[in-house]
């Protein structure tokens, strides 16, 4: 971040500040305040923090809440494919071709809001996505995935090295492994002897290494986004012959944006037998067949170069914002929308001179539009997956370009989807980065047009009938689909793409969330000695 602009917002904040408050805002002093806490530093649990930080725990204990809704996200875990159920399983503003657009990858089985960072363990040991049902009692998912649930990682990493990213993800999934207190606590973000803040992530420290960064050199401003960009950020894991196995990578190298993510992946594979890296993919999408990336919450890249970021505006100011408490200024834990507050008072700390209701408005204003176009671009892939599907099994007349066209459709297939995701997988709806996120959506059209003119194109205009109409009529959305549900044969004859998935064995669930289970669902205490891949 520029120096002006740094200037520029402090200056901001501390005149807007003076008119609330009269204040000597904390945020003009330069570091973090220290502290000598005599908490050992491998505490994990937030409740060893209480006594000293009252207040901070008090705040943190606030992202238990789970009922409290805004107009697009907020803190109900609904499945966010289902706009069909009220929640608290279904929410209006919900994407319908989420389970479509995943086909064939564990993202299709279930999906959810994100909620407080205290469920972090509860929810991820429920997700339909780790295996419950497999005999052997693995997850099918690395250990990697824990990377951004537990600071309990930082034990893993010193035991197990890069030895530990490979595991499988259910080796370290019962209660005598990791509790949900050890949820994302204040050890994740803060160094329990003085709270001053440092980063505990891998990817994030490997991160500043690549790119030249010491952390004791970044400005505390950049310190309150960067704690975030721990985790609310894209990620891969990786490949074979790329380095340690399955360790996850922030594909930053080159740039933070869609644009440099796709072009970043068209590297990064396994290697190939002459030793070139082949293009990364998490997946093989059941339909079209073609090679995808599943972008996750890439809430920083977005938000950095956004009208917040690139001010030098922090995640901190808007999710953390101060509060006064005995004459103190302390930092709000409750790490949720601040839209909550009917108040707004956490954008007023700059925007003193709004109401809340104007700056309410101009937020749904520009998520209304970003979501409008969301489900737009979304239905275009659908589109783009089921005309390259077409083509793929096409026996009538071809172009003779046939092999050409279709690798091109397929590349724009995988682009539309990736620059589509980008959005879709952000939390804002649009707000951190309106206009960025507005392009991305426009390019994800274009590629997925693209993609289906490129197949008509190719089977010389022989699929075009079966593509006419809208996309619902043609491929309606899965509305459910789960684990079990995919060894159920007729189940999967109700959809025309549920069709194309494998039928699984029957087989009995051996997990119910960290606990083993026998075929009639009972607990099995001495389960944990069982433990897999150990
Ligand atoms: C996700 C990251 C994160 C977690 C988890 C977290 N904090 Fe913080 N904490 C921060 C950030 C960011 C600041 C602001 C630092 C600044 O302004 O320089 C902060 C500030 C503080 C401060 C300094 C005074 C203040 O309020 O600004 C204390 C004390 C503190 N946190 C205690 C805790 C305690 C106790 C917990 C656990 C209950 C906790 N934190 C959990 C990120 C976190
Ligand atoms: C260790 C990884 C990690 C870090 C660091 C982290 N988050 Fe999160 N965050 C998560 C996960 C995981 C969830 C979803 C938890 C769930 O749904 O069970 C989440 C959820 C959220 C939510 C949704 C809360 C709600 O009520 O719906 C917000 C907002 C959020 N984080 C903001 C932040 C901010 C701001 C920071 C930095 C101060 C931060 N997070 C740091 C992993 C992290
Ligand atoms: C200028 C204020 C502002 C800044 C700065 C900001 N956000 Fe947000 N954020 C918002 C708003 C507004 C929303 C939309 C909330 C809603 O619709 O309820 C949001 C939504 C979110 C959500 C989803 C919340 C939910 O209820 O599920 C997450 C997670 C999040 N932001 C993380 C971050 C992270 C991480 C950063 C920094 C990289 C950041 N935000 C920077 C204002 C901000
Ligand atoms: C720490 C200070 C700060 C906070 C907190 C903050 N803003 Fe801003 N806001 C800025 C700055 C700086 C700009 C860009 C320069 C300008 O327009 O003055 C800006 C620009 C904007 C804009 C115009 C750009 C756009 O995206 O359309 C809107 C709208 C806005 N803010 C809304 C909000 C809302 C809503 C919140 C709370 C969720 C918020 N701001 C919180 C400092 C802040």
């Amino acid at each position: 971040m520029n120096k002006r602009a740094l200037a520029t917002a402090l200056l901001l904040a501390a005149l807007t500040c003076m008119g609330l408050t009269g204040c000597n805002d904390t945020k003009t002093e330069l570091n973090t305040p220290t502290y000598t806490t005599g908490i050992p530093a491998t505490e994990l649990s937030s409740k060893a923090f209480k006594a000293k930080f009252p207040s901070q725990y008090a705040s943190y204990m606030k992202n238990n809440e789970s009922e409290i809704m805004t107009e697009y996200k907020g803190s109900v875990a609904y499945h966010k494919n289902d706009n069909v159920n009220p929640l608290p399983n279904g929410f209006k503003n919900a994407q319908p071709y989420l389970k479509n657009l995943w086909l064939g990858y564990p993202f299709m089985y279930e999906y959810n809001e994100p909620r407080g960072h205290t469920y972090a363990v509860h929810d991820f040991v429920n997700i339909d996505r780790l295996d419950s049902f497999s005999p052997d009692g693995k997850g099918h998912m690395p250990a990697t995935c824990w990377n951004c649930k537990t600071p309990r990682m930082m034990q893993w990493v010193a035991k197990y090295g890069n030895d530990f990213w490979s595991k499988d993800v259910n080796t370290f999934r019962s209660k005598d492994m990791v509790t949900e207190e050890e949820a994302i606590s204040c050890s994740t973000c803060h160094d329990p002897g003085t709270m001053q803040l440092r980063p505990y992530s891998e990817p994030l420290k490997d991160w500043l290494a690549r790119s030249g960064q010491d952390w004791n050199k970044i400005s505390r401003n950049e310190k309150r986004t960067l704690m975030c960009a721990q985790c609310h950020v894209e990620y891969y894991f990786t490949a074979k012959g790329n380095g340690p196995l399955l360790r996850p990578v922030f594909p930053w190298d080159l740039g933070k944006s869609a644009d440099a993510c796709y072009e970043y992946y068209k590297k990064h594979g396994v290697k190939n037998a002459k030793g070139e890296e082949t293009p990364f993919y998490d997946w093989v999408h059941a339909a079209s067949k073609v090679p995808m990336i599943k972008i996750q919450h890439p809430d920083y890249e977005t938000f950095q170069d956004g009208p917040h970021g690139a001010a030098g505006v922090s995640c901190a100011d808007c999710h953390m914002q101060f509060v006064r408490e005995d004459g103190k200024k302390v930092s709000s834990h409750w790490m949720t929308s601040p839209m909550k507050d009917k108040e707004m008072r956490a954008c007023r700390q700059c925007h003193a001179d709004k109401t809340p209701e104007f700056l309410r408005n101009r937020v749904h204003y520009i998520q209304e539009r970003t979501f409008a176009q969301l489900l737009e671009a979304e239905r275009h892939s659908v589109k783009a997956h089921e005309a390259v599907r077409l083509a793929n099994e096409w026996t009538g007349e071809k172009d003779a370009n046939y092999d050409a066209l279709m690798a091109e459709a397929r590349e724009m297939v995988r682009k539309g989807q990736l620059y589509w995701d980008y959005v879709s997988a952000e939390n804002s709806i649009g707000f951190h980065n309106p206009t960025k996120q507005l392009n991305n959506l426009m390019v994800s059209y274009e590629a997925s047009q693209k993609a289906i003119d490129l197949a008509q194109q190719a089977t010389k205009y022989g699929i075009s009938p079966k593509l006419a109409g809208p996309i619902e009529k043609i491929v309606p959305p899965i509305l459910e689909m789960s684990r079990e549900l995919q060894q159920d044969a007729e189940f999967l004859k109700m959809n025309p793409w549920t069709k194309l998935l494998p039928v699984k064995p029957k087989a009995p669930r051996v997990w119910k969330g960290q606990e083993r289970v026998d075929s009639m669902g009972n607990s099995m205490d001495n389960s944990m000695k069982a433990n897999p891949a150990m």
